[in-house]
């Protein structure tokens, strides 16, 4: 098994005890703080992060060393050239947040939720199983997100910001 994981593009080296979880590796290990922990026992989604760019995962539920080989994204790695990735400025300008604590964890969520619609991944109110790719409306992006929990309730905002730029990429033909 590989010794080291992929991190926003740098290759690190796993620590030696199995049993740091990814999300300590992220923050107590590496101090990419942006990853937040919330519960420690995956019930409010702050710790959410991508594997292999569009995989969202709960990083306190996972060990670091389950992903050796592999590649995470956690929210420092979305802007690019010093841009913010398109759904970072879309809560900025729907006001997707309020104290930001859960907003990381947010995005990364809704970056793995696009890429779900994109595969055509049904969810609990989807009406046709059958579709290629999944449509956006704000029941599908309340349901997807619903694993992630934001104590002061920018829900509204938080929908419109996911629907805004999941739609301007679907036009894009980007992910
Ligand atoms: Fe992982 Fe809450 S800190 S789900």
């Amino acid at each position: 098994m590989p010794a080291t994981i992929t991190i926003n593009g740098a290759e690190t080296p796993l620590p030696p005890d199995p049993r740091v979880s990814l999300l300590d590796l992220l923050r107590e290990h590496l101090h990419l703080t942006g990853t937040k922990k919330g519960c420690d026992q995956g019930a409010c989604g702050a710790c959410t992060v991508l594997v292999d760019g569009e995989h969202r995962i709960l990083s306190c539920l996972a060990l670091a060393v389950q992903y050796a080989g592999r590649s995470v994204t956690s929210v420092e790695g979305l802007a690019a050239a010093g841009a913010l990735h398109p759904l970072q400025q879309a809560f900025i300008e729907h006001d997707g947040f309020q104290c930001g604590y859960c907003t990381p964890g947010q995005i990364c969520s809704a970056l793995g939720m696009a890429a779900e619609l994109r595969r055509g991944v049904p969810s609990y109110v989807t009406a046709d199983l059958a579709a290629d790719s999944v449509a956006l409306s704000h029941d599908e992006v309340r349901e997807r997100l619903s694993g992630n929990l934001c104590r002061c309730g920018a829900y509204n905002g938080i929908v419109a910001a996911v629907t805004d730029a999941v739609t301007e990429s679907r036009a894009r033909g980007a992910s």
